[in-house]
């Protein structure tokens, strides 16, 4: 039996978590920044590393408590390495290095993509070969797995992420920080829809491009405002919403079948949007395809994930060592 504690603190949440055996959350604490950043209209990294070092203790010993265990119960301490923001990310892996010395414990240095990747070995087995759809803030691509542990990027985007996209969209619509659930939730009001492009680029790629349609939005805001017309804000919200939908999906569908794996599996922030899950569930319906859709909570940033994806470096034989710094921009 493997009892992990994991750590994540690369951009704006604080969270802990103790995993058994890669797949069981016997904890899964969050502490959300998310109101100091609020009134800055998105995360202020200095304000994020300084979060972060207030709460993390409180975190850990708090995930430690509601797993029921002690640090001598720990197989393994493992924290996101990168990529993310280097200071929050430097907050983490002090703490974890700090629990693995004094402890006598391992230490195990996590990809945060390839955590939101695992955070679906949480909700049923990973089967490989299988194709990721990690959609977040910070990344848009479908990555092929051919096993445990091998990433191949076959699609990514070329200037956007799709939450970024979605977080400027909500910020010219004048809705709040997070962009994302607020631009979800004002589609879901509409009544019409504004038809937007779709970017589809090169016929045979699997590449996304994300900011020639939030263009599109602010274009139809600016022209309407000019023209002293009221937007419909909700129709446009919907209109951007279904455009980037259709492209994940249908890329999705079709890398699926060009790659012929079994396995689909959705991560990253975006995952929690409700249109998305509903229509990838549709487009893999009748296909011989098992989707896997983590729950909301383990959608967004979370440290469970990141214990899920230490478990099968763990069992690989990966770990890492005091020698390890914060890799903002690391590869996966
Ligand atoms: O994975 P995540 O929590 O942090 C990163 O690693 O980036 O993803 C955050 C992103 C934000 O851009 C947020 O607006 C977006 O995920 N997001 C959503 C929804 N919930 C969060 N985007 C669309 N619809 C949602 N319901
Ligand atoms: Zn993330």
């Amino acid at each position: 039996m493997t009892t992990i504690l994991a750590i994540e603190t690369s951009c704006d949440e604080t969270a802990a978590a103790v995993i058994e055996n890669g797949d069981t959350i016997r904890s899964n604490v969050v502490a959300t920044q998310m109101e100091s950043h609020a009134r800055f209209g998105g995360v202020v990294p200095e304000i994020a590393s300084r979060h972060h070092v207030e709460v993390v203790t409180a975190v850990v010993e708090e995930a430690l408590e509601k797993a029921k265990v002690t640090y001598q119960d720990l197989t393994a301490v493992a924290v996101t390495e990168g990529p993310g923001l280097v200071g929050a990310l430097l907050v983490g892996i002090h703490a974890a290095k700090a629990i693995a010395f004094a402890h006598g414990l391992p230490l195990i240095g996590v990809h945060h993509i390839a955590g939101h990747i695992y955070a679906n070995q949480l909700v049923a087995k990973l089967q490989f070969p299988l194709l990721a759809l990690v959609v977040s803030g910070g990344h848009t691509e479908l990555i092929y797995m051919e096993k445990d542990g091998q990433f191949q990027v076959i699609g990514q985007t070329r200037d956007d992420a799709v939450g970024e996209a979605y977080d400027k969209v909500a910020r010219a619509l004048a809705l709040p920080y997070p962009g994302g659930p607020n631009v979800e939730q004002l589609a879901d009001t509409a009544e019409a829809t504004l038809d937007l492009p779709r970017s589809w680029l090169e016929k045979d790629s699997y590449d996304f491009s994300f900011s020639g349609l939030k263009s599109a939005v602010l274009n139809r805001l600016n022209n309407d405002k000019q023209r002293g017309i009221v937007t419909d804000r909700a129709a446009l919200a919907k209109g951007f919403q279904e455009s980037v939908v259709d492209v994940l999906v249908a890329k999705t569908v079709r890398a699926q079948a060009q790659f012929n794996v079994k396995q689909v599996v959705l991560a990253g922030g975006v995952a929690a949007n409700k249109g998305l899950r509903k229509a990838l569930t549709e487009a893999f319906a009748n296909k011989d395809v098992t989707l896997l859709v983590p729950p909301l909570s383990l959608c967004t940033d979370n440290a469970a994930m990141i214990g899920a994806c230490a478990h099968s470096m763990w069992l690989r034989g990966i770990a890492g060592n005091m020698a390890m710094n914060a890799r903002p921009g690391l590869p996966l």
